[in-house]
């Protein structure tokens, strides 16, 4: 399905009934890599994914892609399917979204899912890795984004998956220009949520990947510690794409978090 929200097409799947889950995926992505869970619990719910602004199939206009500007996004796409409040599950830059958006609009969130994602902001050098790779993806295509985080996606168990490793290679491939630069740059200029986190008062579940070389286990175990009553599921054989790499785990953690705090018994 597409709208047009915020001067831009918007591309989503929309499916289920019952209390909204809304996925946001992290970058350089799409909403494909939240497939398994919605084939999951579209059962129980309804199942909000979109693809972000460049990102997926939605259209890519130019601009900085800040974390706010992805937040307005959302409230607009909620606002237009009318589904709020939502439980938000926001993957890695789709986490940076996810705290954007909860500092902005507290109201539109049932429950809080922070999925292998963190809640600082980039560090000088960090900032300057982004721009190169800006930079480098103006010159050269997305095949230099792919080159340089396809290899600390995933965990080193899937290499034995090569279709898996061919699906990430191609959702990076075929994120727009735009998309890629816009998001790079968006994720530089983003503030450190830290002292949002204990102003959380939603439920909270922090999910990370045992094996995920972007965001070390022992980073999300500190997230989940400085938020309130926050919990943490750590998913084993998984690297930073968990959700595609042991969607079972996945589906298990959710499911129990989902259970015990959005009164429904699945
Ligand atoms: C993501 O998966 O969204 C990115 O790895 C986040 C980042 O580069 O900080």
């Amino acid at each position: 399905m597409f709208t047009s929200i915020n001067g831009f097409r918007c591309s989503f799947t929309d499916a289920g009934n019952g209390q909204t889950i809304l996925f946001v995926h992290g970058f350089p992505l799409s909403r494909a890599i939240w497939q398994p869970q919605v084939e999951a619990l579209e059962k129980n719910f309804r199942v909000i994914t979109p693809d972000l602004r460049g990102h997926g199939e939605s259209s890519a206009p130019a601009g900085v892609y800040t974390m706010d500007v992805f937040a307005a996004d959302l409230q607009a796409l909620i606002a237009e399917r009318k589904c709020g409040p939502v439980v938000l599950v926001g993957h890695s830059m789709g986490g940076y979204i996810s705290l954007a958006f909860y500092r902005k609009f507290p109201q539109s969130v049932r429950a809080l899912v922070l999925f292998c994602t963190r809640a600082t902001a980039d560090t000088a050098e960090g900032k300057s890795v982004r721009e190169n790779l800006a930079q480098r993806a103006e010159r050269e295509g997305p095949v230099a984004v792919a080159e340089q985080m396809l290899p600390k996606m995933l965990a080193a168990s899937a290499a034995a998956r090569p279709d898996l490793v061919e699906q990430v290679r191609q959702m990076i491939l075929s994120t727009s220009l735009n998309g890629l630069t816009g998001s790079l740059r968006g994720m530089a200029a983003r503030l450190s949520s830290l002292e949002l986190l204990p102003k959380i008062n939603v439920p909270t579940l922090v999910v990370a990947g045992e094996n995920d070389a972007i965001i070390p286990t022992a980073e999300s175990a500190a997230l989940a510690a400085a938020i309130p009553h926050a919990e943490l599921a750590v998913i084993p054989q998984a690297g930073h794409l968990a959700s595609l790499e042991n969607p079972g785990a996945v589906e298990s953690a959710l499911r129990a978090f989902l259970e015990k705090n959005c009164s429904v018994s699945l």
